[in-house]
């Protein structure tokens, strides 16, 4: 049986005993235990536990009766649900906390319920639209990065805002968001980027924001960032404001994240084309169009008040972004950096991993239909004697960028394969000025016209990339789902970048078997002995999502059942253990070819024997997405995000005369559809932190 939270049953969560907290009380006790103790948590515990005069027998028997061997898939299966609610396994609470609006320090303005909040106040709140997320522990002496599982710094993105709850509704009737302003335009700016956010765990296990904390940080769409890398001062990247060509305003529409083992942050910026537009007429460039840059964006209106992403006012600006964006967390002075060797596309995360020989990979996809999955290898080798060095931390701004390119294999139909890494390196592959290219940097901010040129594999759209730490070598990445992909011949991009974003409709092919592949599938592969640097692979099928009783090509894979229906993989995460944990992005509608699976959720698998088994359900109209875990995994923080958006939800609101409620209507009645978090508000993206009533491991 589930147990089901929301917000307002928390205000009294469980006064047990966690485990960990029984712990700790027993190494202040006796110090030098530490490591024995902190160690496994397990059997070795147990009878010094019970040996400590000081540490009562109640609390003993507690520590014995938590101590089983942590399993793969150690919880109850949650059952789909279509509720305004978290849902997670009995045994679990699921904590709300950082929504959107609330103030970033001490000094932050209060959210105000009416969204009436000004850009100026924005920018000293959490911003909208949580996205990845990771937990970087403090060192013993809190002040640098560490593993302390206690406190640490929780760094996040803010992918995009919901206009519909994100303006209070202004003068004109039909449409809340006009007059468009730039204020408006600037106080959307103010909600993307990350925000850095001191945490700490208190006696009672709950985790408290540390709001005098000097590492509470906004950065968004207006903070001066460097550009970095190959690319760093091309033509192409020089605007008025910068003739340079190597200091950004900002970051945009981050998605997916990473981490790096120096202590840094990595931030993803995705579909920052829709924030750009022009005025009067224009033809888009082939490169304009190969990224999706059109008239007016995706609707957020800013090029009307903000001339800078108006591409009629400032051509090079949208060339400015589309990059992956290094953070030091722990120095609120550091100005973040765009890393340029890693390639311009349309990001989703940056999985990074050291190979065996020190060289650091980083895995990414490129989100959008028919696109590529890419990897950057670095040219120096990770100093694994000192960790944090100067030397470690340039270890991104120069490597080769390779795209994938798969192959079936030598048997037809098995749905299994190999698969090659393509340098885009200038002067290799036909990436020469004869074919339009200037230079590496030309290269690297044109990678998806690079990727064209070599004959990179055309995708179901790559989300997150995860790679196993139990398997060296092994990788997974989501691919979330393709309404372009064909049944016929079909087109393929074409190899001299001259296609529109997502207009192909290439023929299916053994990595991407289904036509119309509205569930989506994960794709798993291995590095040629189990090397990251390697520059060729295999591959088969982990997961292809669906419903059990469709046979045929559009079959899912024999580890979906009835218990685990999902679509539209996204989030991917592992964690220490070895669990593989899948967030959804999709359909909730929860009819047709998406029945059973209500809202968006997330899931976890053993990647060894392949089963799933559905952890977390979301609040209605949300995706799940951003995964990170305390070293101790004993809190798991997930981001809820765009709870509240409305889609074909079965829940949607209606208008009196029985149409779905649209915009304009939602902007005006914002509490209508979903509470989530607060009751009584209007949706608002937040962190839930998840953790086990007895103090467990989570999953185990
Ligand atoms: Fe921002 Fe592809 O998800
Ligand atoms: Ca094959
Ligand atoms: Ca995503």
């Amino acid at each position: 049986m589930s147990h089901t939270l929301r917000d307002d049953d928390l205000s009294n969560p469980s006064t047990h005993d966690h485990l960990h907290d029984i712990v700790e009380r027993a190494v202040a006790l006796q110090p030098s235990r530490r490591r024995l103790l902190k160690a496994g948590l397990g059997a070795a515990a147990v009878p010094f536990l019970s040996g400590m005069t000081a540490v009562s027998t109640a609390v003993a028997a507690t520590a014995k009766a938590a101590a089983p061997a942590e399993r793969m898939l150690g919880f109850e299966a949650v059952a789909a649900s279509s509720a305004d609610e978290v849902v997670v396994p009995a045994g679990y609470r699921a904590v709300p906390m950082l929504p959107w609006g609330e103030p970033i320090d001490a000094r932050g303005p209060a959210f105000k319920p009416d969204a009436s909040n000004t850009a100026a106040e924005q920018e000293r709140q959490m911003g909208d639209n949580h996205d990845a997320i990771e937990f970087f522990g403090f060192n013993a002496a809190r002040n640098g990065f560490g593993d302390r599982s206690d406190e640490g710094l929780l760094v996040m993105n803010h992918e995009y805002i919901n206009p519909e709850y994100f303006y209070a509704p202004d003068s004109d009737p039909a449409h809340w968001m006009k007059p468009f302003t730039a204020e408006k335009a600037r106080k959307a700016q103010a909600a993307h980027g990350v925000s850095v956010v001191h945490v700490r765990r208190n006696a009672r296990g709950e985790w408290e924001h540390v709001k005098a904390s000097r590492f509470n940080r906004r950065i968004h769409g207006n903070t001066a960032i460097t550009l970095q890398g190959p690319a760093a001062g091309q033509p192409l990247l020089r605007t008025a404001a910068d003739p340079e060509g190597r200091t950004v305003r900002g970051t945009l529409n981050n998605c997916g994240g990473g981490r790096t083992p120096w202590g840094t942050y990595l931030t993803c910026e995705e579909n920052f084309n829709g924030y750009f537009g022009w005025n009067g007429e224009r033809k888009p460039s082939a490169l304009e169009s190969r990224y999706g840059l059109a008239k007016d964006g995706f609707g957020y209106q800013w090029h009307t008040a903000d001339a800078r992403f108006d591409l009629n006012a400032t051509p090079n600006e949208p060339n400015r972004f589309g990059w992956v964006v290094e953070i030091d967390p722990f120095n609120p002075e550091a100005q973040p950096v765009k890393r340029t060797a890693l390639g311009r596309f349309k990001h989703e995360n940056a999985e990074l991993v050291i190979a065996p020989n020190g060289q650091v990979v980083v895995y990414m996809g490129c989100d959008e239909r028919n696109e590529y999955l890419y990897k950057f290898v670095s040219a120096g080798r990770f100093d694994r004697r000192n960790p944090h060095s100067a030397y470690n931390r340039e270890l991104l701004s120069e490597g080769t960028l390779y795209a994938a390119k798969l192959d079936a294999g030598g048997v037809a139909g098995d749905r299994m394969g190999g698969g090659t890494w393509i340098p885009l390196v200038f002067g290799q592959h036909g990436l020469t000025a004869a074919n339009g290219f200037q230079d590496q940097g030309d290269v690297l901010l044109r990678a998806r016209q690079a990727a064209d040129r070599v004959g990179a594999t055309m995708m179901d759209r790559p989300e997150w990339v995860a790679a196993n730490p139990r398997k060296p070598g092994e990788v997974y990445l989501t691919l979330t789902n393709n309404n372009r992909r064909s049944d016929d011949n079909g087109s393929a991009n074409k190899a001299d970048g001259s296609t529109a974003a997502g207009s192909a409709r290439p023929p299916v092919d053994e990595a991407n078997p289904r036509a119309n592949n509205v569930w989506g599938h994960i794709l798993r592969w291995n590095e040629g002995g189990g090397d990251a640097t390697a520059l060729s692979f295999t591959w088969d099928l982990f997961a292809l999502a669906g419903q059990p009783g469709v046979a045929g090509a559009r079959a899912p894979s024999a580890n979906i059942n009835a218990g685990n229906l999902f679509n539209s993989p996204d989030g991917l995460a592992f964690d220490r253990f070895g669990r593989m944990w899948i967030q959804t992005d999709g359909n909730y509608g929860n009819v047709g070819d998406f029945a059973g699976m209500g809202n968006n959720q997330m899931l976890v698998a053993d990647p060894a024997t392949g089963e799933i088994r559905r952890f977390l359900v979301g609040p209605s109209g949300c995706e799940i997405t951003g995964i990170t875990f305390t070293p101790d995994r004993r809190t798991v923080f997930v981001n809820v995000q765009h709870p509240g958006e409305i889609g074909n939800h079965p829940n949607a609101p209606k208008r009196a005369d029985g149409k779905v409620f649209a915009d304009n209507d939602i902007a005006r009645d914002p509490t209508r559809f979903s509470q989530w978090p607060v009751k009584g508000m209007r949706p608002r993206a937040a962190t839930v932190a998840v953790s086990r009533i007895d103090g467990g491991p989570v999953g185990g």
